[in-house]
């Protein structure tokens, strides 16, 4: 995350085609937005100041719902194809192992994510604590998404999870919870990294309630298959594909459902760089580097970044009327 980036120019295929314009009006309408104008407000564009955009029209792509039953399918639903399993696990952010993403995956091989047991309390009816096992028991979906990393990297994974509201619907929040807070394993014995006192160990997370209950956001308990491989969280992380990638939480421990806004780690760090929403957003820059383009793994030209990674369509009714550049 303290990686630079070079700023990159938008390219000319971000630049809103008149049939992808009227595509996005049938998108301000379906989400509940009132006209172009609002949107732009509410997305933080600043029509000056786009980077090297001739219009600042901002493209929003209309894409079919995310199945829930994505076994066996070599590409996402925008047609991008899958990153392979190597790449997956060998090219990681898991800071309690390493900084570097490379070291992950040898670092943790001899990783014992099991037996794991995953503590869901505070705000809740029924707080109770959960091993892998029962965990495994509510009903576990094949979802592709796209992981778009605040640091301008992405990837599309194929994962094994279940919907974090049918856990959150088993517990059952008090109507003053308004937050979901997660924290990872702290055992600096098994996860060296986390002897690093530059840190506020343990890595943690937070979602509006709302966000959480979300039909997109799981908990991840494989991939390509299998069970979680260790580099990617095992045995279990979230996954928010519509927000950067720091969010998706791994190795949870801990799920607490709270009144107050939690703290979490990046943002505690560095809370100009690492908002608490993080909506990948490629027209809200990163105050160190532009968020207009990824470099997806294995590919070697760079794509535009899709506004909320191209999940709009579902998710972003959740931020109407909010202005995305003062909630990044
Ligand atoms: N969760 C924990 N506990 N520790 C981490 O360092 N890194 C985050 C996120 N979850 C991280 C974490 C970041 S920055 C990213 S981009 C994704 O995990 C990367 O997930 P991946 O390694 O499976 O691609």
């Amino acid at each position: 995350m303290e990686q630079k980036l070079k700023h990159v120019a938008v390219p000319s295929s971000e630049i809103t085609s008149h049939s992808a314009y009227l595509s996005r009006r049938g998108f301000l309408k379906a989400a509940g937005i009132a006209s172009a104008a609002a949107f732009l407000a509410a997305c933080g564009v600043n029509v000056t100041s786009t980077p090297g955009a001739g219009s600042a029209t901002p493209t929003v792509t209309q894409s079919p719902p995310v199945p829930d039953n994505a076994q066996g399918l070599a590409a996402d639903e925008l047609g991008s194809p899958l990153n392979t399993l190597a790449e997956i696990t060998n090219y990681n952010n898991y800071y309690e192992f390493s900084t570097d993403k490379q070291a992950v995956n040898p670092l943790s091989r001899d990783f014992k994510a099991s037996p794991w047991s995953v503590d869901v309390g505070g705000m809740v009816q029924n707080p109770k604590t959960y091993g892998l096992e029962d965990l495994l028991k509510f009903e576990q979906k094949e979802r592709i998404y796209r992981l778009r990393c605040v640091e301008a990297w992405s990837m599309v994974i194929p994962w094994t999870g279940f919907q974090l509201s049918d856990l959150l619907n088993e517990v059952q929040p008090m109507t003053s919870a308004k937050y979901v807070h997660f924290v990872t394993l702290m055992d600096p014995s098994r996860m060296p990294g986390e002897k690093d006192p530059l840190y506020p160990w343990p890595y943690s997370e937070g979602l509006r309630l709302d966000e959480a209950m979300q039909r997109l956001t799981i908990i991840a308990t494989g991939l390509y298959g299998e069970p979680l491989p260790n580099p990617d969280g095992a045995p279990l992380r979230l996954v928010v594909p519509w927000k950067y990638g720091f969010k998706s939480i791994k190795a949870i421990v801990k799920i607490e459902l709270t009144d107050q806004r939690p703290q979490t780690m990046w943002n505690t760090i560095s809370p100009m760089e690492y908002g608490f929403y993080s909506n990948v957003n490629p027209y809200v820059p990163h105050p160190r580097w532009s968020q207009a383009s990824e470099r997806r793994i294995g590919e070697l030209s760079r794509r535009p970044t899709l506004l909320f990674n191209g999940y709009a369509d579902e998710v972003a009714s959740l931020y109407a009327g909010m202005d995305l550049r003062d909630n990044y």
